[in-house]
């Protein structure tokens, strides 16, 4: 069975493009690329079509991860298409209940849900910050994201 997941954050160019982009490296290094299907989107659409923010791709480079694609914002077949949809945070995931259709069954959920160091915080946006900002994203989506694939394969 295919699992279907979506991450989703404000502008889809820093932390859910990073949260796709490792969470897919887990997934390959697993050899599971067959069982999933992975993208990311952004609630808002002010940076539709441009690629990730080159800061957070810096950032991920060098922790050995290559971020692609370019942003989009969430749409309603989404709801439809994907059976599990994070928020990177808490704002991301009360946008996505608004939206969610009522017929919808994809399962919403707050990201760091599935932190174990930080579970349950918001994911920190690091668009207006300094560079430790990425650096600290990086982190927190590689051991969430590992966690995230445990919890979905098992
Ligand atoms: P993201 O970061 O939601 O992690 O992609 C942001 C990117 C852009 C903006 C805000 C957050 N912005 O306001 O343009």
């Amino acid at each position: 069975m295919t699992r279907k997941v979506l991450f989703v954050c404000l502008g889809n160019i820093c932390r859910s493009p990073t949260a796709e982009a490792i969470f897919r490296h887990h997934v390959q290094t697993a050899k599971l690329e067959h069982q999933f299907t992975i993208d990311s989107a952004g609630t808002g659409a002010w940076h539709v079509d441009d690629p990730p923010d080159a800061r957070m791709t810096q950032a991920a480079r060098k922790k050995g991860y290559r971020l692609s694609g370019k942003a989009r914002q969430v749409k309603l077949q989404d709801f439809f298409h994907y059976d599990h949809i994070f928020g990177m945070d808490r704002s991301n995931l009360e946008s996505l209940h608004e939206l969610k259709p009522a017929d919808s069954l994809a399962k919403l959920h707050l990201f760091r849900y599935f932190d174990p160091l930080g579970k349950g915080l918001d994911t920190p946006d690091p668009y207006y910050g300094g560079p430790d900002g990425f650096d600290e994203v990086v982190e927190i989506i590689a051991r969430t994201t590992a966690e995230i694939l445990e919890h979905l394969r098992s």
